[in-house]
């Protein structure tokens, strides 16, 4: 049996995100989705919204459950919650420099192995950033979103 975990911010939870995530339910038995707190970042969403968003999308997908990461590290939310695989999709360059030293030093902490997921090609340039930004100068995010994402950012427009 292998739990595997998929952290982020998810601010919000994009398309792109639930493919990584649905491959990931595909390849292990048990998949948690983190919802990291992430102070660094200032969230759009706080973080009850963004694990309700994520749990009103991906309930149907089998053995997934979403949890919130909490203030620590997250090699020892994997230890706490009996994970040895985290996985993270990669969408350029970019993603590899940035997630590489991180892979790296979360398997010296506590032996957690990553495994990245190339994202598909339709969703290589999205990002929670970019589409807050669009959604904030009134274009259209509906093709980028979950529904339960674009009800929150039309019922709560302009933030
Ligand atoms: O969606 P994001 O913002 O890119 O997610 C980043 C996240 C939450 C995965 C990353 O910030 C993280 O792993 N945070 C936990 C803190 C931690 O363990 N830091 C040390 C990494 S080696």
């Amino acid at each position: 049996m292998i739990r595997a975990v998929c952290p982020g911010s998810f601010d919000p939870l994009h398309n792109g995100h639930v493919e990584v995530i649905a491959r990931a339910s595909s390849l292990f038995d048990e998949v948690i989705v983190a919802v990291s707190t992430n102070r660094s970042k200032k969230p759009r969403f706080g973080l009850e919204e963004r694990m309700d968003m994520a749990r009103e999308t991906l309930t149907l997908l089998r053995g997934i459950t979403v949890e919130p990461m909490g203030e620590g590290l997250l090699a020892e939310f994997c230890r706490s919650h009996g994970a040895g695989v985290i996985v993270k999709g990669l969408r350029s360059a970019t993603d590899y420099n940035y997630e590489v030293p991180m892979a790296a030093m979360n398997r010296q902490l506590t032996g957690v192995e990553t495994v990245f997921l190339a994202a598909d090609s339709h969703y290589t340039h999205l990002s929670s950033t970019l589409l807050k930004e669009i959604a904030s100068l009134g274009g259209d995010i509906s093709d980028y979103v979950p529904r339960a994402v674009l009800k929150r950012f039309t019922s709560n427009d302009g933030e």
